[in-house]
């Protein structure tokens, strides 16, 4: 590939070093320069977003700065003077997804010689990704990653003003950002993040590569950004991290997320969640805090990944199939009514059959609310992905069917049990299957179709459950 000059390209070999030097937090790092001011008058905006709550997150960064920029934000691509791709790298099949799309939107393009083309996000961070796009999507004349939103205002004047292909993907993190703008998408429910980054490096996950080391925010401008949102009407706030059971440990903050979780709590805002849990670091303080106060929802994602001691060895999960039982269990114990959720992934390396029915086996006991499954895709530059694989793809989807059908039974019987019951409803808004039914989500994280009277999105609200599905109950407001 040839490299043009002002160009930065990503190297997953420098994104894979950890350093022990603390983040920086800036608060004045995200500036607009007088001459792109109104870069964005009269023009508009179609941002699309692919994968996790992180990046619906930094999407709401990315619309806050092209407002600032005074672009519109619109709903087809077709309207749009700038598209923007903000991408996920976590399987195999979400980038093609986005290669595909790229490819499809092509023609607007060659219709449009002034559109910008932008790719942004996890897939940007990728040495791989940014070949081909610099070589076979030459429609693409805007590339930066996860470590420099910041600088969108700087690389789209090049693209704009400068009409050059903008190219500027950095493989260090950054540091921790802290007056970047944000369009928040939703009304009653937002994201807050509390720690960037992953230290883990399971060795099937890219994430560690494009989101760089851990940082935490300061737990005050964790807490004032709650405060506010709060008096903005928000009635649910998620707490996002890759994992959040890690945060403070870099900025060694005494009581890491079980103090920040309390303090959170103590705030006073109606819900508040928490993703991504790892079962590592799950404290003791953590299942207090979260049993103590009514505020905190009684759901927890924890991710399994495999229940077979040798997988999740060679996955580095630093724990065994006995650990995350006992950890299950406890939780359990103390909170009987806490929904679980897990991530599981099948065909991982050489998995044999045995090895995969200990996972059937562990989700027989756990009886998970509700999975997210995946057939394992090798991710470039891990250390998976240089482990040969006898497994087929025909035998790796066999195992995610059976896995599948083993978890909705469960999932099923467990929704089975509110029948009858009255719950707490957050309303979300009209079903997008019948429009006087209201959709809304459980303490729980249970998504809830209702016959309303008088609820509004925003409201939470009884309801009793007349009806359950595996992914779903139905009910009517009372
Ligand atoms: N292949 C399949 N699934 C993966 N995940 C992460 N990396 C991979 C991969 N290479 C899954 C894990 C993780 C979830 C977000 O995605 O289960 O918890
Ligand atoms: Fe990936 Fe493991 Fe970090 Fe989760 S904890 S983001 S699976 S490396």
């Amino acid at each position: 590939m040839k490299k043009q000059p002002g160009w930065a390209l990503p190297n997953l070999r420098e994104a894979q070093k950890r350093t022990k030097k603390e983040a920086i937090i800036e608060r004045s790092l995200f500036q607009i320069p007088v001459e792109v001011r109104d870069l964005g008058l009269g023009k508009k905006y179609y941002l699309r977003t692919y994968g996790c709550q992180a990046n619906e997150r930094d999407s709401e960064t990315l619309a806050g700065i092209l407002e600032e920029l005074k672009f519109e934000a619109v709903e087809t691509p077709e309207e749009a003077d700038l598209i923007l791709l903000n991408t996920c790298a976590i399987r195999k099949n979400a980038e093609d997804k986005v290669l595909g799309e790229i490819g499809h939107l092509k023609h607007l393009k060659d219709k449009n010689p002034d559109l910008v083309f932008g790719l942004c996000g996890c897939m940007a961070q990728e040495e791989e990704i940014v070949q081909i796009i610099v070589e076979k999507y030459r429609h693409v004349n805007l590339v930066f990653g996860t470590h420099n939103i910041h600088r969108l205002p700087e690389l789209l004047y090049e693209v704009m003003s400068c009409h050059k292909r903008s190219i500027e993907v950095l493989s260090k993190e950054g540091d921790v950002i802290e007056n970047l703008p944000v369009r928040r998408f939703g009304k009653n429910k937002a994201w807050v993040n509390i720690i960037y980054g992953c230290d883990k490096f399971c060795t099937y996950c890219i994430v560690p590569y494009t989101r760089g080391k851990e940082r935490s925010r300061y737990m005050e401008d964790i807490l004032d950004e709650v405060r506010q949102l709060k008096a903005e009407g928000y009635k649910e706030i998620t707490l996002l991290g890759q994992n959040v059971n890690a945060y403070g440990k870099d900025l060694k903050i005494e009581g890491g997320f079980a103090r920040l979780l309390e303090e959170v709590a103590k705030i006073g805002i109606d819900r508040i969640r928490f993703t991504t849990s790892h079962p590592w670091d799950f404290s003791d303080e953590m299942i207090d805090i979260i049993a103590k106060y009514d505020n905190i929802m009684p759901f927890i994602h924890l991710p399994v990944q495999s229940g077979d001691n040798q997988i999740l060895k060679i996955m580095g999960r630093r724990y065994t199939r006995e650990q995350y039982l006992t950890l299950f269990h406890k939780i359990k114990d103390r909170m009987p009514n806490c929904a679980i959720s897990t991530d599981i992934i099948v065909g991982f390396p050489n998995e044999t059959e045995e090895q995969f029915q200990h996972t059937i086996e562990l989700v027989k006991e756990c009886q998970f609310d509700n999975a997210f499954t995946f057939i394992y895709s090798p991710r470039e530059g891990t250390p998976a992905a240089a482990m040969e694989d006898n497994v087929s793809l025909e035998v790796k989807q066999r195992r995610l069917q059976e896995l599948n059908d083993c978890w909705n039974e469960y999932a099923h019987e467990k929704n089975n049990a509110y029948l009858g019951q009255t719950v707490k409803v957050l309303v979300d808004g009209i079903s997008k299957k019948n429009e006087s039914i209201l959709s809304g989500y459980t303490e729980t994280n249970k998504l809830v179709n209702f016959k309303a009277k008088d609820a509004k999105p925003g409201d939470i609200i009884n309801v009793k459950i007349t009806e359950c599905r595996t992914f779903s109950l139905n009910g009517e407001q009372v």
